[in-house]
């Protein structure tokens, strides 16, 4: 069973592709002599000045081709590594002079008294409680003070929340999941499912150099699909999220595939439900009839159907608290409000939850002003006195798109440590923004507010009511006011230097992106030349784009595309435009992150190029958006079909700033990075090594692809990487 579902693609809204933009731009006479003269391609600020930038936008004013001037320049230094080779050993290769220990595995246990893990299967299902989850994903370091509070400069002993996605079933049970007749049949096992999800905060210390977590602090804590939560914002206590479990809609149960993660200026930390929709079971057949036309139009764009991710509602009997029968999304009762099963669960699912790692026993919150999708995390912009607190986001999955939550409320620093009343007075009260790209290198920011715009009840595939429904289908939202259909939005990052944002888009296939569909801010239908397999095409590889506002809450932007994916000998025109060599070629950019030293890391979640690489994690420097070139990128497909597309390509990075840093174990995603405030400790997950092994396998670990990292015939565990530099400098410099 693949348990990476994160390439579902709902989107079948017919938005104009930025293309047909193009061709509208290039039906004006001025415009196409422009072009035939040549110099249009080439020229600084193509179609730049055609278009209506607003006069008091400095950056949207400023040519393409030129480092807008009101923009200061990065402040990394140079980097200061040499750069490691790809590697596809079942082991961890790190740059020389630095060091890694290898610490909070899955199962580590988290509270005295927990058994040490025996790694076989067979631990007792409710120790999972106490222990680390599964799929280490999306995390934050939260300085820790003597007085057990935020501290800005603690660089020794903090609180490491760390997210679990998802899990790998053929290991964490004796010999994967009991399925019979298509059910589980063993209770235990799904128990153990439920705990391995969602969120660790684990306290670390450094001492004497090195760093250690401690067992049995009283800050550690689990939370996951069990954890009460309150549904927080403007579609909270709404009809739409009444449950058996709330029947006034106001709380649900857990959080689950928590992707990527944020943190806010004021001290908590955002987790971000990601392919929630795969865990709940809704027959169609037999469900739909049930259902109102809006119910259908929202199940179908967010993927509420079949028999569910892990089966978890097959279990029989229930328990008086519908431990299973939750995860079931058909209409069961007889209630005319849902509240008598669990046929609105999913709307309480797809949002950022809001965590104070500080506070134990605080009952997290989701935040239903920031939308719901597919989550994958959530950025904030710089803090500002006197400004909204902005946050960029991202909807992974095929052909959705980029979203931005701008506050209410201005910025006010006595806030910084104000915890979850901080999130209430910020991320209850918000407005959200859908990204449009446009072709001529300008973006807007759409505003998916009832009532305005064409988000209102004559948007026919769903008909909006209430803000409350705006949010709960923010995708149908977005497709209303026609938003840029993205290749998977992954992590944002943004540069502290320059405040433009980067975003990964980690890749796509031939259907989602086909050539026709190529724009000017997706690009690229290229056959990835796989050396074994089948061949690859679409946008395997990915690409990082890049944009720059006048401030976090402008509502339009510049954009250029900062770095592409490629193998290092494919083609120069058309697929490897970013200049990529042996020493920093790679595949579906997923993590990005500023250190404090101003370099970007970025991470990769690769299925393309892993005939010749596991997945890695890189340093950058970053530039200024439009420090490079227009480039014409001619596509083309199987069939021979093309199209060229023109687009901004950010300045090649070559070695100098651009160069691999690490490579993780056989089958593992390299995921989630936060670090010390001093930049001396990063710390970088590894996820889901041996994730291909076939569960038929499970009885003969020499079959098994990976035992990272315990080695000999241990079953491989994701773990997280604490890196320090040999000589106590900071990293990567
Ligand atoms: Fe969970 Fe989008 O990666
Ligand atoms: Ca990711
Ligand atoms: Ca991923």
């Amino acid at each position: 069973m693949n348990h990476d579902h994160d390439d579902l693609g709902t989107n079948v809204s017919t938005n104009t592709h930025i293309d047909s933009v193009i061709r509208e731009r290039l039906s004006n006479p001025g415009r196409r002599a422009l072009l035939r003269s040549g110099a249009g391609i080439a020229a600084v600020g193509f179609l730049g000045g055609m278009v209506g930038c607003s006069s008091d936008d400095p950056v949207a004013a400023a040519p393409v081709t030129a480092a807008p001037s009101s923009v200061a320049p990065p402040v990394a230094a140079a980097l200061g590594f040499t750069p490691v080779a790809k590697s596809v050993a079942d082991s961890l290769v790190l740059a020389s002079g630095y060091s890694a220990m290898v610490m909070l595995r899955l199962g580590d246990p988290i509270a005295a008294g927990v058994a040490a893990f025996r790694n076989d299967g067979t631990d007792p299902a409710a120790s999972f409680a106490q222990r680390i989850g599964d799929h280490h994903d999306g995390m934050y370091f939260f300085p820790l003070g003597a007085d057990g509070r935020y501290s800005a400069t603690a660089t020794d002993r903090g609180l490491l929340a760390t997210n679990h996605e998802a899990i790998t079933p053929a290991f964490l049970h004796a010999a994967g999941q009991t399925i019979v007749g298509g059910a589980r049949t063993v209770p235990d096992e799904v128990l153990k499912e439920y705990y391995v999800h969602g969120v660790s905060i684990v306290e670390l210390n450094k001492s004497g150099g090195s760093w250690t977590y401690r067992q049995d602090s009283g800050l550690n804590r689990r939370i996951h699909t069990l954890t009460p939560i309150t549904l927080s914002g403007p579609a909270a206590r709404t009809p739409l999220m009444i449950t058996k479990y709330s029947k006034d809609g106001s709380a649900t149960r857990g959080t689950v595939n928590n992707c990527a993660s944020g943190y806010t200026p004021w001290g908590t930390y955002l987790t971000c439900e990601e392919n929630w929709a795969g865990y709940f079971r809704r027959t169609t057949a037999t469900d739909n009839p049930k259902r109102t036309p809006k119910e259908l139009a929202s199940f179908a764009r967010y993927g509420v159907a079949g028999a569910g991710r892990e089966l978890w509602a097959t279990v029989t009997p229930d328990t008086a608290d519908d431990l299973y029968g939750r995860w079931n999304a058909e209409v069961r009762g007889t209630s005319t409000d849902g509240s008598d099963d669990y046929r609105n669960a999913p709307n309480t699912f797809g949002w950022n939850v809001e965590i104070d790692p500080y506070a134990a026993t605080s009952t997290p919150k989701k935040r239903t002003a920031m939308g719901r999708f597919a989550h994958e995390g959530a950025w904030p912009a710089k803090a500002v006195a006197g400004k909204p607190v902005v946050f960029y986001m991202g909807c992974d999955s095929r052909n959705e798109y980029i979203y931005k939550y701008v506050s209410t409320r201005p910025w006010d620093p006595a806030d910084a440590t104000g915890g979850m009343a901080a999130g209430d007075k910020y991320l209850d009260d918000g407005k959200l923004y859908a990204a449009k790209f446009n072709a001529d290198g300008t973006g807007t920011w759409v505003e998916l507010s009832i009532g305005v715009g064409s988000v209102n009840s004559a948007y026919a595939p769903y008909p909006f009511a209430t803000q409350a429904e705006v949010l709960v289908n923010v995708r149908h939202a977005a497709d209303a006011v026609g938003a840029t259909k993205m290749d998977r939005p992954e992590w944002g990052a943004v540069d502290p230097a320059t405040g433009a944002v980067y975003m990964t888009l980690t890749n796509s296939s031939a259907t989602l992106r086909s050539v026709a569909a190529t724009d000017a801010a997706n690009p690229r239908h290229y056959n990835d030349a796989r050396t074994t397999g089948t061949a690859q095409r679409g946008n395997p590889n990915g690409h990082i784009i890049r944009w720059q506002e006048s401030s976090p809450e402008a509502a339009s932007f510049r954009w250029d595309i900062y770095l592409f994916g490629a193998r290092a000998g494919a083609n120069a025109a058309n697929v490897n435009l970013s200049g990529l060599t042996a020493e920093n070629d790679f595949s579906s950019p997923d993590g990005a992150w500023f250190g404090a030293n101003g370099i970007l890391w970025i991470q990769t979640d690769d299925g393309a190029y892993t005939d010749v690489t596991n997945c890695m994690l890189l340093a950058a420097l970053p530039g200024v958006r439009g420090d490079g070139t227009i480039r014409n990128v001619t596509n083309t497909d199987a069939a021979g079909a093309t199209k060229t597309v023109t687009t901004y390509v950010g300045a090649a990075p070559g070695t100098a700033r651009l160069r691999r840093f690490l490579v993780g174990p056989k089958d593992c995603e390299i995921t989630g990075i936060t670090e010390t405030p001093d930049g001396k400790t990063l710390f970088v997950n590894v996820q889901h090594p041996g994730e291909d092994t076939p569960v038929a396998d499970i009885g003969d670990p020499t079959k098994w692809t990976s035992h990272w990292p315990g080695g000999g015939s241990s079953r491989p565990r994701s773990a997280l990487l604490v890196i320090t530099r040999d000589n106590g400098d900071v990293i990567g410099t």
